[in-house]
């Protein structure tokens, strides 16, 4: 029972199975294995064969392309390949054997360079937020590709990233990064190929003036003083200087009205030093007070001294000289 079993079975394989697979020792292949292909792109297949005895090599594809053979070869050459499923089938045939053939699959994808979404103005002190996504991207086989990340870097700083199609990332602008450079990549895994695209655009940060303070050499001063008053401000655009002085009389501007000089202050020049900084995003001030200081009791009184000495001497002296011309 058991041998005819068996028997019956190993009938069925042998009718079951072609009878090519026990006999055939040759094969047939493709290179690339997964060629990975950009619309619109073209793909050089090269189809080879082990067989030796073969009547015919052939493509079996839907689009037409060049082909080329040798002995034991026959390569296409298929330009601007937009079919998404294009699945090109290399067939050998030989006398007295099923055909064989082998099919590559072509990954074919679209993927275009990101674009960066950003205030072409930025505001500093405010928050702004950078977007970057990629306009169109599809590949063979998925429509919502899992196997695509975008990274927003500055430097080699990753700011945010995401495994999706675009990203966004919110910051509070400061005027230092004026002039950084904002780097967007799309990274998109096609077949075994990492695909890269990327793209950059320059923050332009613009702030109302900032940091805006008054120097100066006295605080407080007698007459005849020679007084400098200094003004600190920044901003993007640089700010524009001017002043609110107690007097105008006797002022000198420099420095593009940043420092003003008073070569001899006087009691009129007493009071509030205020610097006014404006550019086309706002205003800014800050002020010094400057306070006029009377001569000091004891200076009166020495100077009062020395006169009244002076004075004396000469009248003692007048007198001297009297009593001498008078013998
Ligand atoms: C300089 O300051 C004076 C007085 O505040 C002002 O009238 C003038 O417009 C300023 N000049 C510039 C160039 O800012
Ligand atoms: C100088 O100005 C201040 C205010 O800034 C005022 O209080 C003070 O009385 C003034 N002094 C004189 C001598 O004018």
């Amino acid at each position: 029972m058991i041998p005819v079993l068996s028997l019956n079975f190993a009938v069925l394989l042998i009718f079951w199975l072609p009878v090519g697979h026990f006999l055939d020792t040759c094969n047939v292949t493709i290179h690339p294995e997964a060629p990975v292909v950009e619309l619109g792109g073209s793909v050089n297949l090269n189809c080879t064969t082990t067989c030796a005895n073969y009547t015919r090599l052939d493509w079996e594809v839907s689009v037409g392309g060049g082909l080329q053979k040798g002995d034991g070869w026959l390569s296409i050459n298929i330009a601007n390949v937009s079919e998404w499923e294009l699945q090109p089938i290399c067939v050998v045939q030989r006398t007295g054997f099923d055909p064989l053939d082998t099919n590559v699959v072509i990954y074919l994808y679209q993927f275009s360079t990101p674009d960066i979404y950003l205030t072409s103005n930025i505001v500093a002190n405010h928050w702004e937020k950078i977007v970057c996504s990629i306009p169109s991207l599809k590949v063979r086989g998925s429509s919502s590709p899992s196997n695509v990340s975008i990274f927003l870097k500055k430097g080699s700083n990753i700011l945010k990233w995401e495994r999706s199609i675009s990203v966004e990332y919110s910051f509070l602008a400061k005027p230092q990064e004026d002039g950084d450079v904002i780097l967007c990549e799309a990274h998109l895994q096609v077949g075994s190929e990492v695909l890269q695209k990327s793209a950059n655009r320059t923050l332009k940060i613009v702030a109302s003036p900032y940091n805006v303070n008054v120097s100066t050499n006295f605080t407080a001063y007698k007459t005849g003083a020679p007084l400098v008053v200094k003004c600190h401000a920044e901003g993007k655009p640089f700010p524009e200087f001017s002043w609110d002085l107690p007097s105008q009389t006797g002022v000198e501007y420099s420095d593009s009205n940043k420092t003003i000089t008073i070569p001899s202050a006087q009691i009129y020049h007493n009071g509030t030093y205020r610097c006014l900084v404006h550019n086309v995003y706002g205003n800014g001030s800050a002020e010094v007070d400057i306070l006029y200081e009377e001569a000091s009791r004891s200076w009166v009184a020495v100077w009062v001294t020395v006169s009244l000495l002076v004075l004396g001497i000469l009248v003692i002296l007048g007198i001297i000289c009297y009593y001498q011309k008078g013998r």
